[in-house]
């Protein structure tokens, strides 16, 4: 199965409420903006481009709030193709919402392409290998582990190395410089904290399905 099929066909039976989803979008958010500044550094980009990185990583996926009554289907066990059109849309929804708020270009482009993918089978342009904008790759490589190895209301988190496992798998959705430097953040001792983050995360999610 592809990887960014995993976590958008199956949905669980469970209702949630839209605090819930709110709370699930801000942790992604926190998460991606945390990995999208340590790859940056490891990649040895300046400050600028950094905290550019971290505010993508923290609002890369606005559009989805947008589109909520789309993409979290209460009541359905899976999502149709009609659907999985709207999700498709959330990039340029989040880019047109953004642009009103006069966000720097190279945040807008990295929230409109961070779901191209290197071999050019992404969205929403189909754009291939260096033609992506360098923001959209570094945070598509930070965007598809953060959700692979957090916990979700129709899977459990896969562990670091399975996630890194499937990734590997699909290494040719990634730019291949990129994913080296977020190996060596991965096992590098930067990525103890964002390991606790991780796991705190993951423990209040298991503990909301425990309670539905
Ligand atoms: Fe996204």
């Amino acid at each position: 199965m592809l990887l960014q099929e995993i976590g958008t066909l199956e949905w669980s039976k469970q209702e949630y409420t839209a605090k819930d989803d709110l709370s699930e979008a801000i942790d992604h958010g926190i998460l991606v903006s945390n990995l999208a500044f340590l790859l940056s550094k490891e990649l040895g980009k300046d400050d600028e481009f950094c905290y550019a990185m971290a505010e993508a990583g923290m609002v890369h996926d606005i559009g989805k709030l947008k589109l909520g009554k789309y993409l979290y289907g209460r009541n359905k066990d899976t999502l149709v193709i009609e659907e999985m059109k709207y999700v498709r849309m959330h990039p340029t929804i989040g880019y047109d919402i953004l642009k009103n708020y006069e966000y720097s270009d190279i945040i807008l482009e990295t929230v409109y392409h961070h779901h191209e993918n290197y071999d050019g089978s992404g969205y929403p342009d189909n754009l291939k290998e260096k033609s992506i904008p360098y923001g959209a790759r570094i945070l598509r490589t930070c965007d598809v582990f953060a959700a692979l190895i957090s916990e979700r209301r129709y899977r459990a988190a896969f562990d670091i190395d399975t996630a890194i496992e499937l990734m590997v798998e699909e290494v040719k959705n990634f730019d291949m410089e990129i994913f080296l430097a977020f190996l060596r953040i991965v096992n590098s001792d930067k990525f103890n904290e964002i390991q606790s983050f991780i796991e705190s995360i993951n423990k209040k999610n298991m503990f909301i399905k425990d309670t539905k």
